[in-house]
C-alpha cells in the first residue's frame, strides 16, 4: 500500500513527482525517493522517514531531467531504511523501478540472483525485479519488463525506467491499483487518482494484467502476453479529497471495503495447501514441541482480535491460552512458566501499554511473537519473531481492515503450530487452509451483494441511531467478535453499547431488557447455537428488537429475531472474518445517521502511545 508517482514530459520531473507523492502521504509514509533520468544516467535520492526528509534532500541538490520515478512506502518487507527506501536499482545503476506489493516468490528468486552472482543493497522483494529486468534487458525496456514479471508472482503494481532509454517508462498492474494521466505533451503514472489532480482530470485507469508504455509521445496499452489494449480516456470530477477517500465519504467505508483484498494480501505467498511460510517467524521445531502455553495481549480492537485468537488455539490445537488486557498485565505478577509464547498484537506497534505488557511477559522467559501492521515499529524491536499484518495505512481512528488482519495472522500462526507440531491431521489442516483461501472472495461477495449488507445495515442504522442503549450477545467466536461489534458502535457512534457472553445476561443485564431495546446476537457457532436462541428467547419475551448475524443458509434464526444480516456459510472456526463486516457497517451507518465525525471520533487517537 505504497505510493507510485512517475512522469514524463517537458518540466523538471522532480518537483511534479514530489508534489504527486504528497498527495499519496496518506497511502503510507515511511520512507520516500525519486529517480530521474540525466544524461544518459540515473540520479536517486531517497530517505527514511516523511515526505519532508526527501524534500530537504532535494533541496540540496535536484536531480535534473524530465522523466522520473518516485515513491512514498509503508513497509511490508525490509524496516524504513535508507537503504529499503525506494526506488531500487541494479547494480550497473541503469535501471530504477518503484514498486507497489508483494512478490511472493521473491525469496527463490533472490536465492536464484544470489547463486548468479548478483548483491543485494536492500532487504526489499522490490530489489530483486530490477535485477531481473536489468539481466533481461537488450535494448527494449517494455520486453525486459514483460520477461521479468513473466516470473514473479504475487499482487504488485510496478514502474520501470532505465538511463538507456530517458525517454520511455513502463508501468504494470498486477491487482495493486494504477493509473494513467495525460496532460498536455506529458504523461503521468499513478498508483492513485490524487497524484494526478494537480494536472490533468483525463486519466485511463489500468486493469490486472496490463502494461503500459509511456513515452512523451503518447502511451502503448497491452495485455502482458502482449495483446494490445484499447481504452478511452475517463474524465474524473472527484476533488482531492474525495479522491483521497477513493470516492467513499469515509477513510472508515473505504477501509471497509478494502477488507477483501486485505485477506488476499495476508494469506499471500505464505499458505502453499496446508504448508504456512511467516517470513519472520524463526523458532525451531524445538520450540513448537516444547510449547505449553499461549499469551495474548493488546488493547482495544487488537484485544478483541485476539479473544478470537484465543478460541482458535484452544479450540483447534487444545494449547491452553490466556488472553489479558495489556494494560492490566502490566501491573500484574504473571506466574510464566517455561515454554511459554506471547502473542503481542497492535496496529501500530507502538502502544505504550502493549509494549510493557509484553516486555514484562518477555523478561520472564516467554517468546515474545509480534502480530503488527507496521514494519519497523517499537513492538518489533525486541519482539523475538514478528507476522506483519499487510493491512496497509489505517487512517480511520476506529480500526476495521486491521482487525481482520489481525484474525488472518492468527489463523496463520495455529495451522503453522498444528502441522508441524502435529496437532492438526491432514484432514483438519486441509479443512482450515481451504476454508482460509476461501475468505477474499467471499467477503468480497459479501460486501457486493446487491441490496445487500450495506444497504441492509444502513437501513438497520436508522432504527438504532435514536437508541439509549444497545447489547452485542454471541458465544465463544461470536462472543468475541460481539466485543468488537459493540466497540465500533460506541466509539464512533457515541451511544451506549456493551457486549456480553449470551448465557451471562440472565445474570443481571436481562433487567436492563425492555419494550423496544436493541439486542444484537451473532449466532454462528452450530455447537452453541441452540443455546444462543434460548437468550434471545429471553429478551424476546422482554420485547427486544433483535438483530442477528447468521449464516445464508440458517433459516432457523428468524423465528426468534426482527431483522438478520446474512453472511456466507463457512467454517465456525473462521467466521469471525465474516461476521465482523456487518458490525462495522452497522456502526458506521449508525454514525453517519447521527451526523457524526466518523474518521476522527472525540477524545480518541488512533495510536496510543503514552499510559
Ligand atoms: C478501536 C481502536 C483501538 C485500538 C487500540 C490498540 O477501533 O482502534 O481500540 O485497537 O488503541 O491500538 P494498536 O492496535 O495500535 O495497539
Amino acid at each position: 500500500m505504497c505510493g507510485i508517482m512517475g512522469y514524463v514530459g517537458p518540466r523538471p520531473a522532480s518537483p511534479i513527482i514530489l508534489q504527486g507523492l504528497r498527495r499519496l502521504e496518506y497511502r503510507g509514509y515511511d520512507s520516500a525517493g525519486v529517480a530521474v533520468a540525466n544524461q544518459g544516467a540515473i540520479e536517486v535520492r531517497k530517505a527514511a522517514g516523511k515526505l519532508d526528509r526527501l524534500t530537504a534532500l532535494l533541496e540540496e541538490t535536484s536531480p535534473e531531467g524530465q522523466l522520473g520515478i518516485g515513491h512514498t512506502r509503508w513497509a511490508t518487507h525490509g524496516a524504513p531504511t535508507d537503504f529499503n527506501a525506494h526506488p531500487h536499482s541494479d547494480p550497473s545503476e541503469s535501471f530504477a523501478i518503484v514498486h507497489n506489493g508483494i512478490i511472493e516468490n521473491y525469496f527463490e528468486l533472490r536465492e536464484e540472483l544470489l547463486r548468479s552472482g548478483a548483491s543485494f543493497s536492500s532487504e526489499t522483494d522490490t530489489e530483486v525485479l530490477v535485477h531481473l529486468i536489468a539481466a533481461e534487458y537488450d535494448g527494449d525496456l517494455a520486453e525486459a519488463v514483460r520477461r521479468a514479471v513473466a516470473r514473479a508472482s504475487g499482487a504488485y503494481a510496478l514502474v520501470a525506467m532505465t538511463a538507456h532509454e530517458p525517454d520511455t517508462l513502463v508501468a504494470v498492474r498486477m491487482i495493486s491499483p494504477m493509473v494513467i494521466g495525460f496532460g498536455d505533451g506529458e504523461t503521468f503514472v499513478a498508483s492513485g487518482i490524487p497524484a494526478l489532480l494537480d494536472h490533468t482530470r483525463r486519466v485511463i485507469v489500468m486493469e490486472d494484467g496490463e502494461m503500459v508504455t509511456i513515452t512523451p509521445q503518447g502511451i502503448r496499452m497491452e495485455k502482458l502476453d502482449g495483446t494490445p489494449i484499447e481504452r478511452e480516456q475517463t474524465e474524473i470530477d472527484w476533488d482531492v479529497e474525495q479522491a483521497e477517500k477513493g470516492g467513499y465519504p469515509h477513510f472508515m467505508l473505504k477501509e471497509i471495503f478494502e477488507q477483501p483484498r486485505v485477506v488476499a494480501d495476508s494469506l499471500l505467498g505464505r499458505l502453499s495447501g496446508t504448508d504456512v511460510t511467516l517470513e519472520d517467524v524463526g523458532w525451531d521445531t524445538g520450540f513448537e514441541e516444547s510449547l505449553e502455553k499461549i499469551w495474548i495481549t493488546a488493547c482495544g480492537t487488537a484485544f478483541h482480535a485476539g479473544l478470537a485468537g484465543k478460541e482458535v488455539f484452544e479450540g483447534l490445537l487444545r494449547i491452553p491460552t490466556e488472553a489479558v488486557y495489556a494494560h492490566e498485565l502490566r501491573y500484574r505478577d504473571p506466574i510464566v512458566a517455561p515454554n511459554s509464547m506471547t502473542l503481542a498484537i497492535s496496529q501500530s506497534g507502538e502502544t505504550a501499554d502493549t509494549l510493557a505488557g509484553a516486555r514484562l511477559l518477555q523478561e520472564r522467559g516467554s517468546r515474545l511473537v509480534a502480530i503488527t501492521n507496521v514494519v519497523g515499529s517499537a513492538l518489533t524491536h525486541y519482539s523475538d519473531d514478528v507476522v506483519y499484518t499487510r493491512a496497509g495505512l489505517e487512517i480511520s481512528v476506529a480500526s476495521t481492515k486491521a482487525y481482520t488482519a489481525m484474525l488472518i495472522a492468527q489463523y496463520l500462526l495455529a495451522l503453522k503450530l498444528g502441522r508441524s507440531r502435529g496437532l492438526l491431521d491432514d484432514g483438519a489442516a486441509r479443512e482450515v487452509a481451504t476454508a482460509l483461501e476461501a475468505l477474499p472472495e467471499q467477503v468480497e461477495s459479501l460486501l457486493k451483494r446487491e441490496e445487500g449488507i450495506d444497504e441492509m445495515s444502513r437501513f438497520l442504522a436508522g432504527q438504532l441511531a435514536d437508541k439509549d442503549d444497545i447489547y452485542f450477545i454471541g458465544r465463544g467466536l461470536d462472543y468475541a467478535v460481539a466485543t468488537e461489534g459493540s466497540l465500533k458502535l460506541k466509539e464512533i457512534s457515541y451511544l451506549h453499547s456493551e457486549a456480553m457472553p449470551a448465557g451471562e445476561l440472565k445474570h443481571g443485564t436481562l433487567a436492563l431488557v425492555t419494550e423496544g431495546t436493541p439486542v444484537i446476537v451473532v449466532n454462528t457457532q452450530q455447537h452453541v447455537y441452540d443455546k444462543t436462541v434460548s437468550a434471545l428467547q429471553e429478551v424476546k419475551a422482554r420485547g427486544a428488537s433483535v438483530i442477528a448475524v447468521a449464516y445464508d443458509d440458517d433459516t432457523e434464526i428468524e423465528h426468534y429475531t426482527d431483522h438478520v444480516l446474512r453472511i456466507p456459510r463457512t467454517m465456525d472456526l473462521l467466521s469471525p472474518v465474516l461476521s465482523i463486516v456487518p458490525l462495522q457497517l452497522l456502526a458506521y451507518h449508525v454514525a453517519d445517521a447521527r451526523g457524526l465525525e466518523i474518521d476522527q471520533p472525540r477524545n480518541l487517537a488512533k495510536s496510543v502511545t503514552v499510559e
